[in-house]
């Protein structure tokens, strides 16, 4: 009989896209801590730095309990000396020191409030903080050239930055149902993003809309979203056209290339929210909004990259980090939101499910509610 605590559980693999990680997350203090410090270093472009700690957390994420003693991350794969530093730290003394001046810096904080602007990226929000700006006040004030897209995130600024629920999700997608549905019947409209993982909130909806007949979808989203714009349901939108062209053959640029190009929108909902605040004091009940502005993603697929589109969508952002990094480095394959390209044998990899995607690439399939690395 051997000894307990030399039971060693099954080991983690390096690819966050060969792990289950299901909500929810046992290391939480952690893997915040690690986050915060990979955030900070994205906000100083400190590339490599900011991955190290963005693929440690994710570890912590997948196990399903909690690291209490430094020397439970022995086992652990992705862990480099500053990341178990932090462990060590929080694990002995409660928090770390590096962490609490991060997050009591004035150019984090102040990055963090910027950022959170729809339409404001960590370059535009490090210029501002350059520039001595520090509150959205001083933006309103400074009457600074926002473009449409900011002063529209600016304006609805505590919405967007309070979690959707899924009750609320579950309304939005019977609006973009009712309205897809009323210009192509038949249509496919699937809930992605954080809410096909399984969370209960998010910070914005995400849909894929397709047809299964290719080509019908052609057309289809300007239709959805003048309609939705004529019942004043738009806050604010901005479209893409597609711009996707079949390729006969894909480089390792391809799945570099972050954004995608499928006829998409950007666009901020105004969701009636009825009665819910009814019972609240009488005084002002004039002043109580019935209405909360709502981020969505609307992106049309044609019906044979709808697979990719899917995978791509779900996330998590980890996740599909490393699905792209481990199709290039352990199978010289290529993977975006549209197509699989295997370099050896110089060919598309046809799909027509997720499932079918985890094979071509080895990997036992992933539930979407297993890929919240
Ligand atoms: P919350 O919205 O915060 O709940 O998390 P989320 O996982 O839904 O994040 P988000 O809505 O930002 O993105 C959903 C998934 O779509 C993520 O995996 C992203 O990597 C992916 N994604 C977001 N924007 C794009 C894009 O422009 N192109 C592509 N291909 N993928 C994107
Ligand atoms: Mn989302
Ligand atoms: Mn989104």
């Amino acid at each position: 009989e051997s000894d307990a605590s030399e039971v060693e559980g099954p080991t983690v693999p390096v690819y966050a896209c060969q792990r289950r990680t299901a909500l929810p997350n046992w290391n939480q203090i952690l893997t915040d801590a690690l986050e915060i410090l990979a955030e900070e270093a994205e906000f100083g472009n400190s590339e490599g730095r900011s991955l190290a700690f963005a693929r440690a957390a994710p570890v912590l994420r997948s196990i399903p309990y909690a690291v209490t003693r430094f020397e439970d991350l022995n086992s652990l794969p992705c862990f480099g000396a500053h990341s178990r530093k932090i462990v060590q730290e929080i694990t002995e003394d409660g928090s770390s020191v590096e962490v609490q001046r991060v997050l009591h810096s004035e150019r984090y904080r102040t990055l963090k409030v910027f950022s959170g602007i729809f339409g404001v990226g960590k370059k535009t929000a490090d210029r501002w903080y350059q520039e001595g700006l520090r509150t959205l006040d001083d933006l309103r004030k400074k009457e600074k050239k926002l473009n449409r897209q900011q002063e529209a995130g600016l304006q609805h600024y505590t919405d967007l930055n309070s979690p959707v629920t899924r009750l609320e999700a579950d309304k939005i997608q019977h609006v973009v149902q009712d309205a897809v549905l009323r210009f192509l019947p038949g249509a496919i409209i699937t809930l992605t993003g954080g809410f096909q993982r399984g969370k209960q909130s998010g910070h914005d909806v995400d849909f894929l809309i397709t047809h299964p007949t290719e080509g019908k979808e052609m057309g289809l989203l300007i239709k959805v979203v003048s309609w939705l714009s004529s019942q004043g349901l738009l806050l604010y939108h901005h479209m893409k056209q597609n711009s996707y062209k079949e390729p006969t053959q894909m480089s390792v640029q391809a799945s570099k290339d972050r954004l995608d190009h499928f006829e998409s929108c950007f666009s901020i909902f105004k969701l009636d929210t009825p009665n819910e605040q009814m019972e609240s004091s009488s005084t002002a009940a004039e002043n109580i909004r019935n209405w909360k502005a709502l981020r969505v993603d609307l992106v049309v697929t044609p019906f044979s990259q709808y697979p990719f589109a899917l995978l791509g969508w779900t996330g998590s952002k980890h996740f599909e980090r490393e699905l792209r990094r481990f199709a290039v480095h352990e199978r010289k394959m290529i993977l975006n939101s549209h197509a699989l390209y295997d370099t050896k044998q110089n060919v598309m990899l046809p799909a027509h499910s997720e499932e079918d995607i985890f094979a071509h690439l080895g990997l036992d399939y992933i539930l979407p509610t297993e890929r919240n690395a």
